[in-house]
C-alpha cells in the first residue's frame, strides 16, 4: 500500500496568507501543515508517499522534506519516508491530482490524504480494514457543524450503504462530511478515465467516489475523535492549532 498526499491548489479562502506561499506550508501548532497528513500515513505503516503539488512552490516542499528522511533542528528524526514528487500544472482538481500518481501507484492500493486534513487520532484501524478489503474503495465520515461545506453522502436507511455523494450541497442529505482520506484500489485509474471536468472545470473527487458507488464497491467507517479541514478560513487555522494544544495531539 502506498500513500498520496495532495498539496496543490490556490487556497483563495485563506486570503493574504496564501498570496505568496502554499497553504500546506503554513503553521498549525508546532509544525508546517503538511507534517500532519504525512505523519498520519507514516503512523499507519505507509513509507512510500507521492506528494502532488503545483510548480510555484514545489521547490519549497523539496527543501523542507527532501527524499523523506527528515531530521529536525534538535537532530531528531521527524519522518522516515520515501517521498516522490509529482507536479500539477494547473489547479485541475483532486481527481486530476490523483491521476498524476498513476505510475507511482503501479498495481498497489493507495491511500490519498488531502494535505490540509488534520485528525485527532491515527488512521491505523481504518487502514487495516482497507488492507483486508478485497476490492473497491473505503472513505471516512465525520459529523461537522456544517456539512454543506464538504462532500456529503446519502446513506440508505435499510442497507446502510452510501448511494450517492454530493459536493457541497445546499441541502445536505445527511449530517456527515466525507473527509479527505480516500482509500482506493488500483481500479481508481480506470474509474478516473470515466469522469469529466465539473462546471468549475475541475475533476472532482466526488465524481470519482460516485464511480466506486456505481460499481457497488465503496465502504466507509465513521472517524473517531475530531477532524478538521484547515483550508476553510484563516480563523480555522488558529482554532485548529488551539485544538491541537488543548487535546495534546502529538505529531
Ligand atoms: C475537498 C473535497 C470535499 C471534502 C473536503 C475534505 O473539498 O472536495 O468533498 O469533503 O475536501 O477536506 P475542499 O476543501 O478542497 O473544498
Amino acid at each position: 500500500m502506498k500513500g498520496i498526499v495532495l498539496a496543490g491548489g490556490t487556497a483563495t479562502r485563506l486570503g493574504e496568507l496564501t498570496r505568496i506561499t502554499n497553504k500546506h506550508l503554513l503553521p498549525i501548532a508546532d509544525y508546517p501543515m503538511i507534517y500532519y497528513p504525512l505523519k498520519a500515513l507514516e503512523s499507519a505503516g505507509i513509507r512510500e508517499v507521492c506528494l502532488v503539488t503545483g510548480k510555484d512552490h514545489a521547490s519549497r516542499f523539496i527543501e523542507l522534506l527532501g527524499d523523506g528522511q527528515v531530521i529536525d533542528r534538535q537532530g531528531n528524526k521527524v519522518f522516515d519516508l520515501d517521498i516522490t514528487y509529482r507536479m500539477q500544472a494547473r489547479p485541475g482538481g483532486i481527481a486530476e491530482a490523483i491521476s498524476l500518481a498513476k505510475n507511482f501507484a503501479g498495481s498497489d492500493k493507495v491511500i490519498v490524504v488531502l494535505g490540509d486534513n488534520i485528525f485527532q487520532y491515527p488512521l491505523t484501524k481504518y487502514v487495516q480494514k482497507f488492507k483486508e478489503q478485497k476490492q473497491g474503495g473505503r472513505i471516512l465520515l465525520w459529523k461537522p457543524e456544517n456539512a454543506s461545506a464538504y462532500g456529503v453522502p446519502t446513506i440508505d436507511e435499510t442497507t446502510q450503504r452510501i448511494t450517492e455523494i454530493q459536493e457541497k450541497p445546499r441541502e445536505p442529505k445527511s449530517p456527515y462530511a466525507v473527509i479527505g482520506v480516500y482509500m482506493l484500489d488500483p481500479k481508481v485509474f480506470s474509474y478516473l478515465d470515466n469522469i469529466a471536468p465539473s462546471e468549475r472545470g475541475e475533476m472532482e473527487v466526488t465524481d470519482l467516489l460516485n464511480e466506486y458507488i456505481r460499481h457497488s464497491v465503496l465502504e466507509y467507517d465513521f472517524l473517531d475523535g475530531w477532524w478538521r479541514d484547515a483550508g476553510q478560513s484563516q480563523r480555522e487555522l488558529y482554532e485548529i492549532s488551539k485544538l491541537i494544544y488543548d487535546s495534546s495531539v502529538v505529531l
